[in-house]
């Protein structure tokens, strides 16, 4: 199994608004539908409510697991966990952590990949990203206009790979 996380945050490491994002970057939507389609997603109940109120349903074409302490609404493609269990979600195949800040939290420790999207431009919002912890390489990343997407893996691939610090996002010119 191999989980990974998918990430947006500005260059100060926010993530979220009250529920929401604090920006709308369709490339960067395009770039999670891309990545997702298909997949199993694990996400806490408060960012799923979001999906809820701005899609009017579940993300189409995805499974998700919901944690929750709550017994949610029925939707197909949508299971809800009061606890977290990545193996069993995972099971042979992909798991795509998709947040909120308390679910990234919960994770960090068995990611092996982070795509992170660095929005581009000045935001406001409350809900950072939480220590995700150190010894995070940085695999590639990539100017995508509106944003900048980085993949950092856990292992070390390369020969001398640079050491990706979450202080670099604060130098990153954007
Ligand atoms: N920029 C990004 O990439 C990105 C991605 C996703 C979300 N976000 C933002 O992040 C914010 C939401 O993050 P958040 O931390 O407030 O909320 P969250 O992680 O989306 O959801 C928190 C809820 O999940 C449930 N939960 C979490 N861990 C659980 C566990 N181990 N067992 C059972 N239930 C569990 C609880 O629900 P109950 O209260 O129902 O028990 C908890 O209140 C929003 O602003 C959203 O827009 C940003």
């Amino acid at each position: 199994m191999t989980i990974y996380a998918i990430i947006a945050c500005d260059r100060h490491g926010l993530i979220g608004q009250d529920h929401q994002l604090p920006w709308h970057c369709s490339e960067d939507l395009q770039h999670f539908k891309q990545l997702t389609l298909g997949q199993k997603v694990l996400l806490g109940r408060t960012t799923f409510e979001s999906i809820l109120e701005r899609l009017g349903r579940p993300l189409p074409e995805r499974h998700h697991f919901v944690l929750t302490h709550r017994i949610g609404k029925h939707f197909a493609n949508v299971v809800y966990e009061s606890a977290l269990d990545l193996p069993r979600f995972a099971g042979e195949g992909n798991l795509y952590v998709i947040g909120g800040a308390s679910v990234y939290a919960q994770c960090a420790d068995f990611l092996e990949v982070i795509f992170l999207s660095v929005i581009k431009g000045n935001y406001h919002g409350n809900v950072y990203l939480p220590d995700l912890g150190s010894g995070w390489f940085l695999e590639k990343s990539e100017d995508r206009g509106s944003f900048l997407l980085l993949e950092l893996r856990r292992k070390p691939k390369n020969l001398c790979p640079r050491l990706f610090l979450w202080e670099d996002l604060e130098t990153i010119q954007i």
